[in-house]
């Protein structure tokens, strides 16, 4: 026995090349298609929308489509409400759950969709009342209803290929001198704007930004109101913070580029003394910290949170080391973020990339290509990476902007 569903999808459907993916999904699936209905928009801002019906030949075969078209905006032409099941116990979901993606959502109940709040990768969807909001499975709390199976569920990818409005005038990595300078004057509207909107661009960085002499483009930045908040871990702190008291970093000398000797110490010297005076806006308070990024981020009233990790000394007594609390943290700092900067950090630039909506605009910068792309590659023209060394990205960056 062959069983049907009719499905709807509405968008820049075929400049996106999002209808020839729906096709080759549903062959692909084993099931076969026919067009019931096709209206191209007339004009490039009209959405184009297409209704099909699908023959599959079981039930498990055509449940599986139904779950894999979702995620290229394909779903039933007649919804069924979305189905919950409460949560056994805290932190536990039922085993059929919907797991999110970083695209906008929708979630059918009664006879409306509602979108899901706090739109972000690998959330559950908590239901209360006529609310749909994405959960952290760590925050489920018992009895709470949560979306399970993939009925009542409408996805909106962005349209990729198509949307050139923003990053998409190249493709996902960019690395020639030309191409760098484009993105950051790109980057130099969107910081604009952002301000502008009461958004905020947040930098999340590594310490690589201090040992490739981006301290002082940095400092300008910050000083030119240009960032709103900093994510980052020990590292960038702590290198800061020895080349600011001690003029190197990582035992090198910041200016000359020569090892300085016992420089190895210096490190361990610069976490001792935040330490002793109770912690880097201590520091600031107390006269000890007089220059680079921490003390400027303190002067300037830059909020930063540094998540620990399983490499670092110390560490400084900011770093926090819960790491459910500096995931909590750091998405506390996201929600009003609308243009993100990772520079030169895999382990929180792919924290931060897993906790971003796709609408929000993201440049990362890093040496290694395939560290740019994976990062950049969120399915989102919003999104890109840029092949070159952070310190001189830095410089471009601040030089036309502060
Ligand atoms: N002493 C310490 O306490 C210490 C030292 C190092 C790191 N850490 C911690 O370890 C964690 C991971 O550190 P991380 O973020 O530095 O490492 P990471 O490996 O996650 O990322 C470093 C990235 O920098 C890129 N890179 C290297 N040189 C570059 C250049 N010139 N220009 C642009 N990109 C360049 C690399 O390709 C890499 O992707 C963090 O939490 C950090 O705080 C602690």
């Amino acid at each position: 026995m062959s069983l049907r569903a009719r499905i709807r999808a509405e968008g820049h459907l075929i400049d996106s090349g999002k209808l020839t993916r729906i096709f080759d999904r549903i062959v692909q699936d084993g099931a076969t298609y026919e067009v019931v209905h096709f209206e191209i928009g007339r004009t490039n801002d009209q959405v184009s929308t297409v209704e099909l019906r699908i023959t599959a030949p079981s039930t498990e075969v055509l449940d599986e489509l139904l779950v894999n078209l979702l995620p290229l905006g394909a779903s039933r032409v007649e919804p069924k409400e979305a189905r919950t099941e409460t949560a056994p116990a805290d932190g536990v979901v039922p085993e059929d759950f919907y797991s999110t993606s970083n695209h906008p959502t929708e979630i059918r109940l009664g006879d409306s969709w509602v979108s899901i709040e706090r739109p972000r990768m690998d959330t559950v969807v908590v239901v209360e009342e006529d609310r749909a909001v994405g959960t952290k499975l760590r925050d489920v709390r018992k009895g709470q209803r949560v979306v399970v199976g993939r009925d009542g569920i409408r996805v909106h990818p962005p349209d990729k290929e198509r949307d050139r409005a923003h990053f998409g005038f190249m493709t996902n990595e960019v690395s020639s001198e030309k191409q760098v300078e484009l993105v950051v004057q790109r980057l130099v509207a969107d910081i604009a704007e952002a301000g502008e909107r009461d958004g905020r661009t947040v930098v999340v960085a590594g310490p690589v930004v201090v040992h490739t002499g981006g301290v002082e483009p940095m400092e300008r930045l910050i000083s030119a109101g240009k960032v709103g908040a900093i994510l980052s871990g020990n590292a960038l702190a702590v290198h800061d913070i020895e080349r600011a008291l001690y003029g190197t970093s990582l035992g090198v000398h910041a200016e000359t580029g020569e090892t300085v000797t016992d420089g190895h110490r210096n490190h361990i010297r610069a976490i001792n003394v935040i330490r002793r005076a109770g912690g880097i806006t201590a520091a600031v308070e107390q006269g000890i910290l007089t220059r680079g990024i921490m003390h400027r981020c303190v002067t300037e009233r830059v909020p930063f949170v540094l998540a620990g990790s399983v490499r670092d000394d110390g560490p400084l007594p900011e770093v926090i080391t819960d790491m459910n609390a500096a995931q909590n943290a750091y998405a506390e700092v996201l929600r009003d973020a609308s243009v993100v900067l990772i520079l030169s950090t895999m382990l929180h630039g792919i924290a931060v990339g897993n906790m971003l909506p796709s609408s929000v605009r993201t440049v990362c910068v890093d040496i290694n290509p395939a560290v740019a792309t994976k990062l950049a590659d969120r399915g989102s023209s919003e999104a890109i990476g840029v092949v070159t060394d952070v310190g001189l990205f830095l410089s471009l960056l601040a030089d036309r902007i502060a």
